[in-house]
């Protein structure tokens, strides 16, 4: 990002210094060399001016603070004494500020992220505003890097090491209120008062006024951070927590703890050389790489719709959802949480629509309690948003309607036809068919281009991918419409093509059946679930099983064999598990055993059932090689289909829909880190040993003939 003007200005009244921050003709502000110079230059002329007896520090852009350092200068860093360089010099800018001789306090509305948060936090007094918008964190090492602008000498100095590892090792981003009460903030007011507030702020603080600050969390919170034993005691548990989380593949969380302890055993000097050295180690990694990649990714994918020229999208103020089961009520209750829509819940019976409000508004209990994003008002106009009904009464006002009935094509038309009587023209019919071709549903359709596919991924409250599809006939509205609508819902959105399994179940599907191959073979469900949580999943394709539902994962492995024939054949043993009423979690038994909603070891009645016996038989890295491989085969084979537009999408689709180990990339980017000779051989290989299953696909070949690879 390169400013086409200055960026920081100022203006003096009374005294104080009013400086304000507007990369122009940039979105958000982020700290650049040449934004760091500007600020560099702006305080040493406050600092000679006599007129100025303190600073108030302001954003000139609406709705953001600063989004932190600029990481497209992280992209070109070549060398880690380059990337230490960096750090250092950011260091040294935020020192002046923490030293300055006159007070400068900082009026914060709209994101405070990273070098931003470092920023305010060298400042001596932060106001805030109470608005949501107002977010404030350390994201870095989700960008595999540590805060290296002092950020882990400062925090925990200002809120304790407990608390201030919370937020460094995990990346985290509060909402003012809670950065407030952890006492990053030292006032939280309405963004009406904010200039004001923070301009007394500035004026108190140029008359000799010192705030005082009481370190949150009492005498426990003493006992654990004040002293030695304690903080002892706290990197020692932090320690064990990241290393059970990252499994070793993520090296920024543990380089960040080591910098957090050093600087409070040596001093913030030494603290913050530290910090810059490990900065530069971890900046030129390829795990940074790959998850910086991953972040900008997904920003494109903000205002990517997925087709040439889109229309603008309807607005969506009213939504029906017919069927309220587990992911009909799923949507429903996002839909509210989220967008805060009026949404009409349909089913066939009134304890069925009951039980689904029910769950519909756990998603906004959640909010209230466990996660304090909501309010008590906010929270009682939300649940007064849902309402249901065992009749289409209320449909005639939906913008939108999402079907999430049984996935069965005749249900699936029968509501379609049942909706579109119930609704006007204008508006859009999503389905959440995770197997059943849009065009197909649509042929039953009066008015075929507003329907259109809208695959979300369970729990919808949680899981942040959802998958658009156009069918044939989807007209380009329909599809804006639903792009625009899932990003309300806070999703991140790719557009896939009408084609069974579309892009997430497609290329899941080889590797549980390939699962179930080894499972057959003698190897232990366990050791295929913890081989492939170290490769870097989040759970293991066994479990992965279980908690997805059998009959589920067996009736979406069916679709795919009959569509994609011998290739996708899942071991029909299989079969004997969910006739056994095995379902996996939902039904207290399946692979693993549950007791009281709890995981626990591998069922022997499972293995029984299956004719397994686990016998050790195949080598870690062979089972390792053979979950991937046909994963990365299928994956490189629908990119050649068309499934997905750019391998981007497949990549940002595989990372959150599937957990696909973000540190690689994504498979396709994965692929061409091995290169697709190596592949290519690999599979020819597995094919010869296992079956055609492993043939490597054209598009692997044709890549190894000549030095192909999906990212230029
Ligand atoms: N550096 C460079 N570009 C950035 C940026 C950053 N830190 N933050 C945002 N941008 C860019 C985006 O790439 C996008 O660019 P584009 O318009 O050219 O595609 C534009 O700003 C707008 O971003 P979004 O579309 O994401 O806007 P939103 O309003 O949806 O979100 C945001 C705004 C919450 C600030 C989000 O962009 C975000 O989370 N940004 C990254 C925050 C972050 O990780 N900061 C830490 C940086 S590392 C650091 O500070 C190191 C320090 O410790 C030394």
């Amino acid at each position: 990002m390169a400013p086409s003007g200055p960026a920081v200005t100022w203006d003096v009244h009374d005294g104080i210094a009013v400086v304000t921050l507007d990369c122009q003709d940039q979105p958000v502000n982020v700290i650049s060399r040449a934004v760091k110079d500007e600020f560099i230059a702006t305080f040493e002329l406050l600092g000679n001016d006599p007129a100025v007896k303190a600073v108030a520090f302001f954003s000139g852009k609406k709705d953001n603070f600063i989004a932190g350092a600029d990481i497209e200068e992280f992209v070109r860093l070549s060398s880690a004494a380059e990337a230490e360089r960096l750090s250092a010099g950011g260091q040294e800018m935020l020192d002046r500020v923490a030293k300055f001789p006159k007070p400068v306090a900082v009026g914060i509305h709209g994101a405070c992220l990273g070098g931003g948060l470092e920023f305010a936090l060298a400042c001596h007094y932060r106001v805030a505003t109470d608005d949501p918008k107002t977010q404030l964190g350390l994201p870095e090492v989700q960008l595999g890097i540590l805060p290296g602008a002092g950020g882990c000498q400062r925090l925990p100095r200002l809120i304790g090491a407990r608390a201030a590892l919370d937020i460094i090792l995990a990346g985290k981003t509060e909402r003012s209120p809670k950065a407030f009460r952890l006492g990053i903030v030292d006032e939280l007011v309405p963004p009406a008062i904010l200039r004001d507030i923070t301009l007394a702020a500035a004026r108190k603080l140029a008359g000799g006024w010192k705030p005082r600050r009481r370190r949150p969390g009492g005498f426990f919170g003493w006992l654990l951070d004040g002293n030695p034993l304690g903080r002892a005691l706290v990197f020692r548990m932090a320690r064990k927590q990241v290393v059970k989380q990252t499994r070793g593949n993520y090296p920024a969380p543990l380089a960040a703890l080591e910098v957090v302890e050093y600087g409070l055993k040596h001093g913030i000097a030494e603290g913050l050389k530290r910090e810059a050295q490990l900065f530069g180690q971890l900046a030129v990694t390829d795990v940074s790489r790959k998850l910086v990649q991953i972040f900008f990714a997904t920003t494109q994918l903000k205002k990517d719709f997925g087709i040439p020229n889109p229309p603008p999208p309807a607005t969506v103020r009213r939504l029906g959802v017919v069927g309220a089961g587990f992911m009909g009520a799923g949507i429903a209750g996002t839909a509210v949480a989220q967008a805060g829509v009026d949404v009409r819940l349909k089913d066939a019976d009134l304890p069925r629509v009951a039980k689904g409000l029910a769950s519909a508004r756990e998603i906004l209990d959640d909010r209230l309690t466990r996660r304090r994003r909501l309010d008590r008002y906010e929270h009682a106009r939300l649940v007064a948003l849902l309402s249901g009904s065992d009749t289409y009464a209320g449909f005639g006002g939906a913008d939108l309607v999402i079907e999430a009935v049984f996935e069965d094509l005749a249900v699936k038309q029968q509501v379609l036809k049942e909706v579109e009587a119930a609704t006007r023209d204008g508006s859009v019919f999503a389905s959440n068919t995770s197997t059943i071709p849009i065009t197909r549903i649509a042929e039953a359709a009066r008015r075929p281009g507003q329907v259109i596919g809208m695959h979300f991924f369970s729990p919808v409250a949680r899981m942040p991918l959802l998958e658009v599809i156009a069918g044939a006939r989807s007209a380009p509205a329909a599809v804006s419409t639903a792009v625009a609508f899932g990003r309300r819902l806070g999703k991140t959105v790719i557009v896939v093509k009408d084609s069974p399994g579309f892009w997430v179940n497609r290329i899941l599907a080889p590797y549980m059946n390939e699962a179930a191959h080894l499972l057959l073979q003698g190897v232990a469900m366990e050791e295929i679930d913890r081989l492939m949580t170290q490769w870097g999943f989040p759970v293991g394709p066994i479990t992965l099983l279980d908690e997805v539902g059998l009959d589920i994962a067996a009736k979406a492995a069916g679709v795919l064999h009959a569509a994609f024939g011998e290739r996708l054949a899942p071991p029909p043993a299989l079969d004997a598990l969910v006739k056994a009423g095995r379902l996996g979690r939902k039904a207290g038994n399946g692979f693993y055993k549950y007791a009281s909603g709890k995981k626990g070891g591998p069922d022997p009645a499972a293995y029984h059932l299956l004719g397994a016996h686990p016998n050790g038989g195949v080598r870690p890295a062979e089972i390792i090689q053979r979950l991937t491989l046909v994963m990365l085969n299928e994956a490189a084979r629908a990119v050649g289909e068309g499934v997905v537009r750019v391998p981007r999408d497949g990549d940002i689709g595989a990372v959150f829909g599937i957990g696909f180990p973000p540190f690689r990339g994504g498979p396709l980017r994965h692929a061409d880190d091995l290169g697709a000779g190596r592949i290519a051989a690999e599979l020819e290989r597995l094919a010869g040993q296992y079956g055609t299953r492993f043939t490597p696909c054209e598009v692997l070949q044709e890549q190894a003939r000549g030095n192909g690879r999906f990212y230029s």
